[in-house]
């Protein structure tokens, strides 16, 4: 490793914080060295707040009706050839249902933006999801609404909020968006999320198309300051009936060096190894948690549906029934020796507004 390199790492690990353009140079001129040593180094800070505890969240896909139309995304409104479904309340009950008896004590509703779901509907499927079971955590992942709507949700009951900022560089996130989709409202919400009191998780994809080591220092930058509780980040991976079918997908290469850099920057971030990772990988899920990842999202959609979810190609635990899900991803964790814990899986929040 270069000297430059090794003065980065150390800055890195001891300051948590470098420039943008630090960052980039970071990027572009990491090595397998230097992404080991960071790995090792992400692992032990990890290790030091959440032990060899992996968090679960059970994941509910409840529409792939959006009126969004992201040109990367497989149920963008425009794509006549994806058969749309949504999950009634009374669906979405039952697999909340399933999965408090498969141990799971986060359930992630997470769905396009689908006007179905309105305030009066969501909060009162939020109260009595708190209600049948005090002892979990919800978390929403429904896109862009309303400080209003997020006020109200937030009063119902819900705990945590994904909304990934997509890229913290304005003219990439038009390219990657139509215009009717603003750079300023995603932050816009984001800063209203974390003002109403909830976790708030933001995230971005690894190798999306016009993603260079600047827009991917900015994100870096973005979470050093933003400090999320959760930050959802993996590979982009094409889909076939989208503007950037022929586009190549992320690496694991680069999402596991990010995933270490991110949990060495802000340690108490909740750090999903996600379902993408697994996909354009076979042990991508194991790999991202070996670079500092701490919590897997097994999907507990009806299996009748998880195809039709398809944000990309060749989705992973489309097929397989909610407890195989499970047991397959705590098979995996204990391989790698990692245990899943029934727990709500909150962040430890000591480092969550200053530095730890
Ligand atoms: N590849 C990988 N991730 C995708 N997402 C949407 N489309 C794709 C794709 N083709 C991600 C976006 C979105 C989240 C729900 O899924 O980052 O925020
Ligand atoms: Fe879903 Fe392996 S995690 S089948």
């Amino acid at each position: 490793m270069t000297a430059d390199l090794s003065s980065l790492a150390n800055r890195l690990v001891k300051g948590r914080e470098l420039s943008i353009e630090e960052y980039a140079f970071f990027i572009e001129n990491r090595t397998p060295e230097l992404a080991q040593e960071l790995a090792w180094q992400a692992v032990e800070v990890r290790q030091g707040i959440y032990g060899k505890d992996v968090y679960v969240r059970g994941l509910i896909e409840i529409s792939n009706i959006c009126k969004n139309d992201c040109l990367y995304c497989g149920i963008r409104a425009s794509n006549k050839n994806c058969q749309r479904y949504r999950l009634t309340p009374e669906e979405i009950r039952e697999c909340a249902a399933e999965g408090y008896r498969l141990g799971f004590r986060t359930f992630v509703l997470q769905g396009g933006e689908d006007a179905y779901y309105t305030d009066a509907l969501l909060c009162a499927l939020i109260r009595e999801l708190k209600e049948k079971y005090p002892d979990c955590a919800i978390t929403l992942s429904l896109g862009e609404r309303s400080y209003e709507s997020y006020k109200a949700l937030k009063e119902a009951g819900a705990d945590r909020y994904l909304l990934r900022h997509e890229t913290a560089d304005k003219a990439h996130y038009e390219s990657l968006h139509p215009v009717e989709m603003s750079f300023e409202n995603r932050m816009e919400c984001l800063k209203s999320l974390r003002e109403l009191g909830y976790q708030v998780g933001c995230g971005f994809m690894v190798g999306s198309p016009g993603q260079t080591a600047r827009t991917l220092a900015k994100d870096l930058k973005f979470i050093e300051e933003f400090k999320p509780d959760m930050c959802g980040i993996g590979p982009f991976v094409p889909h076939a009936d989208t503007v950037f079918a022929k586009e190549p997908a992320g690496t694991v290469e680069l999402t596991c060096f990010l995933l270490s850099i991110i949990r060495l920057l802000h340690p108490p971030v909740l750090l999903p190894a996600t379902t993408a990772l697994g996909t354009i990988h076979p042990e991508g899920r194991e790999m991202g948690i070996l670079s500092g990842a701490n919590v897997v999202m097994p999907n507990l959609s009806p299996v009748s549906v998880r195809k039709k979810y398809a944000l990309y190609d060749n989705k992973i635990c489309t097929g397989e029934e909610s407890a195989q899900c499970k047991d397959c991803l705590s098979a995996r964790m204990r391989s790698i020796g990692y245990e899943i814990v029934t727990d709500r899986g909150d962040v430890k929040k000591d480092g969550r507004h200053g530095r730890v």
